[in-house]
């Protein structure tokens, strides 16, 4: 089973004409309201993908609190491990443009109360993918790392937003997903010189001893592994409508894959597809696949490339 422990997000969107500059005041005609933040999309990704989830967070005594908890629930996802903690629930502010562009920043809120120690032992062991992505204090994600992995659980961290990951850290975890600015960023400080998204993939997976899987956007994605295997996968083409939460939804996919017994490549596979399918629609949850939606569209791209 997987994990999640993380953020849950009330967003704001706003679809507007084009982004706002500095100083600037856009107008649009209105904003909806979705359930989202790392944590919560990744779990409903995973949930929707078929593994079974539960979800570790916190939420405020507020109406985006028991929406976003309800939303899991209807996800299929146990929420048992969600507390109620006296500070408002996490909010995003998201704008996106006309060409699926988007800006987002984030109230944290009750997401700075998240804590590893609330997840029971009983949680974790060898049949457990622990899940974190960097929307919840960096230290509670570290000793969950610590923990999970004295425990015999797999770790996939996705550094998302981009943060320093201390070193002892990075090598007790199973797999990093990362952007390309979120991979040059923990290789510089690991003193590492890589400057090709391949070379700084393939320098943090042997440095590290993890699978390092490198998202490119509409690139596609790449992985590779502490032995030196090296893969390339190729996204869906689409015209995306939003591709807020397209990280969120690859994380989910690609662990319900791993924790599901298929091997790395599969793994990346699914997720690139799954996640060119997650920018159909408006919000970070909208479009996200099921297990069978994927399978039906796996055979649009070549399976993962071995270089
Ligand atoms: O990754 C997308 C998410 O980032 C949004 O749902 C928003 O809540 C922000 O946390
Ligand atoms: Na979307």
């Amino acid at each position: 089973m997987i994990l999640v422990f993380g953020s849950l997000n009330m967003d704001l969107v706003m679809t507007v004409p084009v982004l706002p500059k500095p100083g600037e005041t856009v107008l649009c005609p209105g904003y909806t309201l979705k359930p989202g933040g790392k944590g919560n999309n990744q779990a409903v990704a995973a949930a929707r993908a078929g593994a079974p989830v539960a979800m570790a967070g916190c939420v405020g005594p507020d109406a985006f609190g028991s929406g976003l908890v309800e939303n899991l629930v209807r996800a299929g996802v146990d929420t048992s491990g969600i507390h109620l903690v006296e500070q408002p629930t996490g909010c995003a502010m998201i704008c996106v443009d006309a060409d699926a562009e988007n800006f987002i920043s984030v109230a944290s809120g009750a997401n700075l109360a998240a804590a590893s120690d609330r997840v029971e032992d009983s949680r974790l062991g060898p049949g457990t993918t622990v899940l974190m992505q960097m929307e919840v204090p960096a230290e509670q994600n570290w000793a969950l790392i610590r923990r999970a992995h004295d425990l015999g659980s797999r770790t996939v961290l996705n550094v998302a937003p981009a943060a320093d990951v201390p070193p002892e850290v990075l090598k007790l975890i199973d797999v990093l997903v990362v952007n390309e600015h979120e991979a040059a960023e923990i290789a510089d400080r690991l003193g590492l010189s890589a400057s090709s998204a391949t070379g700084l993939a393939r320098d943090l997976a042997r440095t590290c001893g993890v699978t390092c899987v490198v998202t490119l956007g509409s690139a596609g994605a790449l992985m590779a592994e502490s032995d030196g295997a090296l893969w390339t996968a190729a996204p869906l083409k689409i015209n995306p409508v939003d591709t807020t939460g397209a990280g969120d939804a690859f994380c989910g996919i690609l662990t319900a894959a791993l924790d599901g017994g298929a091997e790395p490549a599969e793994a990346l596979h699914r997720a690139s597809v799954g996640a060119s399918l997650a920018c159909m629609a408006l919000g970070a949850q909208e479009s996200l696949p099921t297990s069978e939606a994927i399978d039906a569209r796996l055979h649009e791209v070549a399976e993962p490339l071995r270089l």
